[in-house]
């Protein structure tokens, strides 16, 4: 079947045709791609066209696609038995590489972000015995109800619903707080000292495009909520193991963290952990309930590990951060040459382009971005064989699979788009 057959014959099984809304194109027009294989730094459509991709699967891709020894493990485990429902060695040993890494005293395994996100305020609530959670303005942690939530038109106001289907007394749990303002959050607990459960936060944001958190905002994460008694959920379902082996390192003090996408090492998965009094409080040793039939699964376990070793060295994360270094670089020549306003935001192997003046500092200042413009950039990047994260609101991520060779057609794809752009 061709692109197009592909996307019809999806448009009559899957609603909008895509199994999670963001791969369907609507923010940036034009019909979708739809993938038949990967290889390293490349994807193929179903018609054997070639594609530089930055999307690396929204992240989890950091070895790029296929890599070998990922696949190996993944053969390896399959022959031995696809699931158990029983304790595993695969899940023992990613579990210590994980822990030893990143110094969490517990953790458990879960299928996805979302899952770990949405245990761990649980997992806040029954410990703190409180109800309110706040989280900030364009972050995304996944799409548990009380997670779906926008700021109402107050700063310090509790949320409204984000989706149809979340019912307003869970929305309302859910503080929203404008990203990267401290005071903010230092009026959220002068007004509020004693309800709120758990504050979360990406430490490093990604689903705003990438937003780096200031130092006075990362102070006040640490010390502002446990000052009232409230837990701080780091997430790093991102940032876990791509900027780094381990944690980002930007929220040491938080009290619990979520991790997904490359601790999977492209497989489905999550992860919650912190100290060891918190995290048993999960059933079966505590009262806080999580199950999952398919969590730990050695598959993905097996790949993880295998991801692991990859990365134990830091030599693939330094070298994907350089090569991003190498994009940003190029991208930003484009900018001046074609004299379009915009600004490239990066740290290490993570990278967004934003049709603004200076880099936003929050959803506000990110939305100030030019959509349409970049709407044209997406487009004319495809076009010239190069596959963008369809969203000006999404992170690029390079992998240790690109190669100079690839960055290099990035960026000339990149001056004559942006000398599109330029002409609108
Ligand atoms: C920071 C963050 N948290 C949580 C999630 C949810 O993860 P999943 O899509 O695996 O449910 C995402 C997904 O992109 C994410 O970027």
């Amino acid at each position: 079947m061709d692109n197009a057959g592909l996307r019809d014959a999806a448009a009559g099984l899957f609603p909008g045709g895509v199994n999670s809304p963001v791969r369907s194109f609507r923010s940036v027009g034009g019909n979708p791609i739809p993938i038949a294989r990967g290889q390293g730094p490349f994807v193929f459509d179903t018609e054997s066209r070639r594609y530089i991709d930055f999307v690396a699967a929204f992240g989890p891709l950091i070895l790029g696609h296929a890599a070998p020894p990922i696949v190996e493990a993944i053969r390896q485990a399959a022959g031995d038995g696809t699931a158990f429902g029983a304790l595993t060695p695969g899940e023992v040993d990613l579990g210590r590489r994980i822990t030893e890494a990143t110094g969490l005293e517990r953790i458990r395994f879960v299928n996805s972000g979302t899952e770990a996100t949405m245990t761990a305020i649980r997992l806040a609530r029954a410990a703190t015995g409180r109800d309110i959670v706040v989280k900030f303005d364009g972050c995304y942690h996944g799409h548990s109800d009380g997670l779906l939530v926008k700021a109402g038109s107050g700063v310090a106001t509790l949320g409204l619903s984000d989706s149809a289907g979340v019912p307003g007394p869970i929305a309302g749990l859910t503080a929203v707080l404008p990203y990267n303002d401290p005071a903010a959050l230092a009026a959220w607990f002068a007004a509020h000292p004693a309800d709120t459960a758990a504050v979360i936060v990406e430490p490093i944001a990604g689903n705003m495009g990438l937003i780096e958190p200031s130092p006075a905002f990362l102070d006040a994460l640490q010390r502002i909520p446990r000052a009232h008694g409230a837990l701080l959920i780091a997430d790093e379902v991102i940032t876990g193991f791509r900027l780094r082996y381990g944690l980002s390192g930007v929220l040491p003090a938080a009290d619990l963290v979520c991790l997904g996408k490359i601790i999977g090492g492209g497989l489905p998965v999550g992860a919650l952990g912190g100290r060891r009094g918190l995290m048993d409080l999960l059933a079966p040793l505590g009262p806080v309930y999580q199950a999952g039939t398919l969590s730990g699964n050695p598959l993905v376990m097996a790949a993880g590990a295998a991801m692991l070793d990859a990365l134990a060295d830091g030599r693939a994360c330094y070298r994907a951060a350089e090569l991003a270094g190498h994009l940003q670089d190029g991208v930003e020549t484009g900018l001046r040459r074609a004299g379009v306003p915009g600004s490239v935001v990066r740290r290490g192997s993570m990278l967004t382009l934003f049709f603004r003046e200076g880099a936003p500092h929050d959803y506000e200042t990110a939305r100030e971005s030019d959509s349409a413009r970049f709407a044209h950039f997406h487009r004319a990047m495809l076009n010239r064989g190069v596959m963008l994260p369809p969203s000006q609101f999404e992170t690029w991520f390079v992998s240790a699979a690109h190669s100079e060779a690839e960055i290099d057609s990035a960026v000339t794809a990149a001056h004559e788009a942006l000398r599109e752009v330029a002409s609108l």
